[in-house]
Order: C-alpha cells, then structure tokens, then sequence
C-alpha cells in the first residue's frame, strides 16, 4: 500500500495507472452518448454496404491498398462531407482525413463550430490510388454506386462535396468548381433528398491559399444553412 505522506510515490503510482482517469472530474454526459447512437438499420446498412465494397472482387484500388478507408465521424450526422481518395495516411490508418489536408479539413469544420462528432466524412473511392494519383473515370465509376448508397444510408440534410473530383462525380462532369463552388444545389441520392454545397478541396487550399477566402464564404453559407435548418 502507498504511504499518505510520500508524493514521490503518489505521482509514480498516479502515472503508472493514469491519473486521468482519478483527476477527471467532467461530468459525464449521457444525452451526448445516447444521441450518438443510430438506428440500428442505418448501422446494419452501413455494415452490408462496408462488406460489398470489402468483397469487391478484381479491384487494383483495392488489392493495392493496405486498408479500406470506409468513414469517419457521427453516422446519426445530418451533415456529410465526401472528399475525394485515401492517401497514403488515410490507407495506413483506415480512416479518411488523417494527414496534413485532414488537419485543415479539421480547422476549417471548427471555424463553424463543427467537428468528427458532428458530421460523417467519407471518399468518392475508399482505397488509395497508387502514388497517391486522382482515381480513374472508371474506378470512379465502379464505386459511384457505392457512395450513392452511402448517402442514401446517411440521408444528410446537408452534403459538402469537397474538390472537383467529388464534384464531378456526383453532380456532373460538364461542370467547373470554380463557377459551381458557393451555392446550394437540391439534389436526390435515391431516397435522400439533400441540399448539396461544393467548396474546394483542402489539399487545393495548401497549394492555393489565396483561395481560403472563397472556402470561408463556402463555410459561412454551411453555417447559416445548419442554423436555418436547426442542424
Ligand atoms: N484527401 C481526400 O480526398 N480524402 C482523404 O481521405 C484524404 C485526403
């Protein structure tokens, strides 16, 4: 047993089993966790449709990949936002928007209040090209169908479609980001009827800061849509 009057020990013996756990004292919010739990047909969904593209079969995409990068964030969100393809820390870790453009993608959801416990992340395609390239038309076209029913499981009021390729594969590929990015666009995944927003990818932002000025327009429309829809 550890002596009262010895502090040396205390904190050896605090680190030793986290004294996080001890010097916690947050109240623990159960609505939080229980709102964060999804009907368990979404979560059946989410499960088969996760299976279907795992058991894709003569994919390079995917006998290339380390791992499937599936999503990230809150399934019950009423906000998604789909990128574009795994990169090579987003294929070591299984999950989207890990690395550098990740970290911004981060900032720019905080600069409206907003986190991976508010919204669900996922790609146009769910393995990483090689060498980090751009995925094919035809490997977006094998796995166009795939994100289409991921929307329609998510059924997001809100749907942010982050760079050109997102763009052009789910809205058209007639179009330019530079004259689409910045408005609302109604739009329908199946059963999911969305209000669909394009800003620019946060991998173009590093590259092109001078245009972090439009993506905050783009962010501040995001803002007063969730407020207008009581998100
Ligand atoms: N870029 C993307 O489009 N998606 C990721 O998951 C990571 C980087």
């Amino acid at each position: 047993m550890l002596k009262k009057n010895n502090p040396i020990k205390l904190i050896k013996y605090y680190n030793l089993i986290n004294h996080n756990l001890i010097y916690n004292n947050k109240a623990i919010n159960r609505y939080k966790k229980e709102n964060f739990e999804i009907s368990k047909d979404k979560v059946k969904d989410l499960t088969i449709l996760k299976k279907a593209i795992i058991d894709l079969k003569n994919c390079d995409l995917r006998n290339q990949a380390k791992n499937i990068v599936f999503s990230d964030g809150n399934p019950k969100s009423k906000i998604m936002l789909i990128g574009e393809a795994p990169g090579a820390n987003e294929d070591q870790e299984g999950l989207p928007f890990v690395g550098r453009a990740g970290v911004l993608l981060d900032k720019m959801l905080a600069a409206i209040n907003l986190d991976r416990t508010k919204v669900y992340i996922s790609n146009i395609v769910n393995y990483r090209p090689p060498e980090n390239r751009r995925p094919t038309e035809e490997e977006i076209k094998r796995y166009l169908p795939f994100i289409t029913k991921h929307i329609e499981i998510i059924n997001p009021k809100i749907l942010i479609l982050l760079g050109s390729t997102a763009m052009n594969a789910l809205i058209g590929s007639d179009v330019v980001i530079s004259k689409m990015r910045g408005k609302w666009i109604e739009k329908k995944f199946g059963n999911c009827k969305t209000s669909v927003i394009i800003t620019f990818h946060p991998a173009f932002l590093m590259r092109q800061p001078a245009q972090k000025k439009s993506a905050w327009i783009d962010l501040k429309m995001i803002r007063d849509k969730k407020t207008n829809l009581k998100i």
